[in-house]
């Protein structure tokens, strides 16, 4: 695929519950955008074809998505650059930082099973950075829960106001089309795309009368009970625009993608040292979000994903990197379409690229063309809550040990605690399988076999003030230090935590989520 150079940029992830559609989604959308030629290209873990995206063993054979990847479409002379992220809660601290680099979120949610909770924790993420969120209600061929109840359900639960721009005309078997609000008009539906129809309501004569004073009535409702439309709250995360549609039936989803395109986010100013940077000024800019060793095992390389969020960027061009101010030669710079990867010769603000790493770069790394060393926020860093020693079973391995330890933490796959003194390694993830993923790796990629054994604790706090020389670590706490050598306190559960605030007023604690 060609990416096209002036095109204006929306840059989108899906966020969604395992199950609710997302690779489904993605791969009509892709349809619509002719970047890919036939269905079950993305999609298809039970038939024996693998997403895309999925590119490492371990995602083959769980069936999920456990790296995240970039796609993209043109649409009416825009370019989607869409980032898959992994649905499988225990991936989120992958996808929460993947958010960081989008300028718009796509929930999706199933009409049967309504707000599920990955779907919260990760929209709690994008309000919390305010970007637009759109929401497409999907599975509508199947017997959901009623269009009302969902949006009141979004309203309450996520705290965010609902704009319906269609309405569905009974559902599963029922299922007749979709209304548009704005310009009063059905979308008949019929499980065949080429179909696709779109008539006047006064002649939609396929609506029996109880189902046309039904629609009519619910219209009612919305236009005295509803919200009114707000591109402004849109734009700031506090009203989503809600879509109905079937993803698997490609029903409702070129509608979607029409007003996608009009209602997402461009590429806006962002934050980079008490400034805000203009996408649209000269110097080049942007930071590393995602960082991905050995993606291809013909390769056996690092690559980092780069949100350029100004200027341009162009193959071969000398960059800085802000943190250390070192010079570098960027000749080796990918697009993705998940395993096939396409030489970029300039990439704009909005788009991502993946560029060759041989150890230079860290997650939250900014790059710049010259001019003042600025650096984009911090990345977002999440307490754990679950925490494994760490050893090499071979203890003459222990290069390889190190190495592939240094590796997989600055990709962000795990975090790495130390004993104060014995210099002990402690892993803390925000799940199990991030464990596993880490044990494979170690095994498959640095072919060193470890030994985890899993701790009791719970939490993990930073200590913000207060004097930690004094911390006797007892089987309720313990005193590590994480990669910038700030103190943290583990605890076994709320419970010590309390109990040891208690004891000590002096001391102020923080979880990650604070200190950002
Ligand atoms: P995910 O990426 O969010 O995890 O979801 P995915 O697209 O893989 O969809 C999960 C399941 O839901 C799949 O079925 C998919 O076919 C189905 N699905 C997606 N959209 C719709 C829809 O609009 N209507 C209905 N009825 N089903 C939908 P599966 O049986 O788990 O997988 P497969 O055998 O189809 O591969």
């Amino acid at each position: 695929m060609t990416i096209s150079t002036a095109a204006p940029r929306r840059t989108f992830a899906i966020i969604s519950h395992p199950d609710a559609g997302k690779t489904t989604l993605t791969e009509k959308l892709l349809l619509l955008g002719g970047s890919i030629r036939s269905a079950g290209t993305v999609k298809g873990k039970k038939s024996g074809k693998f997403a895309t995206s999925d590119w490492m063993e371990i995602e083959k054979q769980r069936g999920i998505s456990v790296t995240s990847s970039v796609m993209q479409l043109v649409y009416n002379d825009v370019q989607v650059n869409i980032l898959d992220t992994p649905g499988h809660q225990d991936f989120s601290e992958d996808t929460y930082r993947t958010l960081t680099a989008v300028d718009t979120a796509v929930m999706v949610i199933d009409s049967v099973k309504g707000i599920e909770a990955q779907t919260l924790k990760l929209f709690k993420v994008c309000r919390m950075r305010g970007i637009p969120i759109l929401t497409f209600i999907n599975k509508l061929d199947r017997e959901g829960k009623e269009p009302l109840d969902l949006l009141s359900e979004i309203e309450e639960t996520l705290e965010m106001e609902t704009f319906p721009m269609n309405w569905p005309i009974g559902t599963g078997k029922r299922l007749k089309g979709i209304y548009d609000l704005q310009n009063e008009t059905i979308e008949t539906f019929t499980d065949s795309h080429s179909n696709r129809q779109i008539i006047p309501l006064k002649d939609a004569d396929n609506l029996q009368d109880h189902e046309r004073e039904n629609l009519e009535e619910e219209i009612m409702l919305l236009d005295e009970a509803g919200n009114d439309f707000s591109q402004e709250k849109i734009q700031n995360g506090t009203m989503t625009p809600v879509f109905f549609g079937s993803a698997l039936a490609n029903f409702g989803v070129q509608s979607f993608l029409d007003a996608f395109v009009n209602l997402a986010s461009k590429p806006k100013p962002r934050k980079a040292s008490g400034q805000m940077i203009n996408p649209e000024q000269d110097q080049f800019s942007g930071f590393i979000f995602k960082i991905q060793a050995n993606m291809n095992p013909n390769h056996r390389d690092r690559i980092a994903f780069l949100r350029v969020c100004s200027g341009e960027f162009e193959r071969g061009m000398e960059i800085i990197l802000s943190r250390s101010g070192k010079k570098m030669k960027l000749s080796q710079s990918h697009s993705f379409f998940a395993s096939d990867r396409e030489t970029v010769n300039t990439a704009r603000p909005g788009d991502i690229v993946g560029i060759y790493d041989s150890g230079n770069f860290q997650v939250g790394d900014t790059l710049i063309g010259g001019g003042e060393r600025i650096q984009y926020e911090e990345m977002p860093q999440f307490p754990p809550e679950k925490f494994a020693k760490v050893t090499a079973k071979n203890a003459m391995k222990h290069k390889q040990y190190h190495k592939g330890i240094e590796q997989l933490v600055q990709e962000g796959t795990i975090q790495l605690y130390k004993t104060p003194y014995f210099e002990d390694y402690i892993l803390g993830a925000v799940g199990e399988l991030q464990f596993q993923v880490f044990d494979y790796r170690m095994k498959n990629e640095y072919n060193v076999d470890i030994e985890l054994n899993h701790m009791t604790h719970e939490l993990a706090r930073w200590v913000t003030k207060g004097d930690v020389s004094d911390i006797v670590s007892d089987s309720r706490k313990m005193l590590v230090e994480d990669q910038q050598k700030r103190p943290v306190i583990l605890f076994e559960n709320e419970f010590a935590m309390r109990w040891f605030q208690d004891k000590n007023p002096g001391f102020e604690l923080s979880s990650g989520w604070e200190i950002l």
